[in-house]
């Protein structure tokens, strides 16, 4: 499974890519506005720091507006992904971009259909927002899954990104079922790593080493 970081915070960027196991990173137009930065600015310093695939998103809502701003986007690295919102002029926005081999992440997705229809288009990458499904009542886990059930029915080449995570649990049941991706923020990357039983059994190895220490010194 690659992680991507949910984010367009350079340091919690920086802190995961140190560690090691950041495959990406997805931004949107309201993560980008919480930092303040000039937007294509921060894009770049995030694809410094980032060899894997950085979505950045587009703002125009006609086909036309779309490509044109797709078109721009690339030239601030290899390395960027086009995110466009599932409407009929995105689903024509993917239809051009990818043969031209700039890749897409459909995103505001929220139902099995709507994952067919980008499938269908030919989109890089998928991105169902579970979060946001389960905020309104409606149940994120079975639509994760009927998702990965049509994709690897048909091979679609998509790849789905399991978004707008809210807890750890979303990423393990995305893990179960075999999502290719899940973008994570960074409050939930950090309560993946910690366990209270961790930190209590490195405390009491440490107390027992001391008191052995001090065993070997009388
Ligand atoms: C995905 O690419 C989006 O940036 C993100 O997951 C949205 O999540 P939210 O519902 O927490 O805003």
């Amino acid at each position: 499974m690659k992680f991507f970081i949910d984010t367009a915070n350079l340091k919690q960027i920086k802190e995961y890519q140190e560690l090691g196991i950041l495959d990406g990173v997805t931004t949107n137009p309201s993560l980008l506005a919480k930092e303040g930065a000039e937007p294509i600015e921060q894009l770049k310093k995030i694809c410094e720091i980032v060899k894997g695939p950085v979505s950045g998103e587009v703002i125009g809502l006609t086909t036309e507006e779309m490509v044109k701003e797709a078109r721009e986007l690339i030239k601030i690295g290899s390395n960027i992904v086009v995110k466009i919102p599932f409407t009929k002029e995105g689903i024509k926005a993917v239809k051009i971009l990818e043969p031209e081999g700039i890749k897409t992440n459909v995103t505001l997705v929220f139902s099995q259909n709507q994952v067919l229809l980008a499938a269908k288009a030919g989109a890089s990458y998928i991105s169902p927002f579970i979060g946001r499904l389960m905020d309104s009542g409606q149940n994120e886990i079975d639509m994760l899954k009927e998702t990965m059930q049509i994709i690897e029915k048909y091979k679609f080449k998509s790849e789905i990104i399991a978004a707008s995570i809210r807890n750890a649990r979303h990423v393990i049941e995305s893990a179960k079922m075999g999502v290719h991706i899940a973008t994570i923020p960074f409050d939930v990357l950090e309560k993946m790593f910690k366990h209270p039983r961790t930190e209590e059994g490195i405390k009491s190895f440490l107390n027992d080493w001391e008191k052995l220490q001090k065993q070997l010194k009388l």
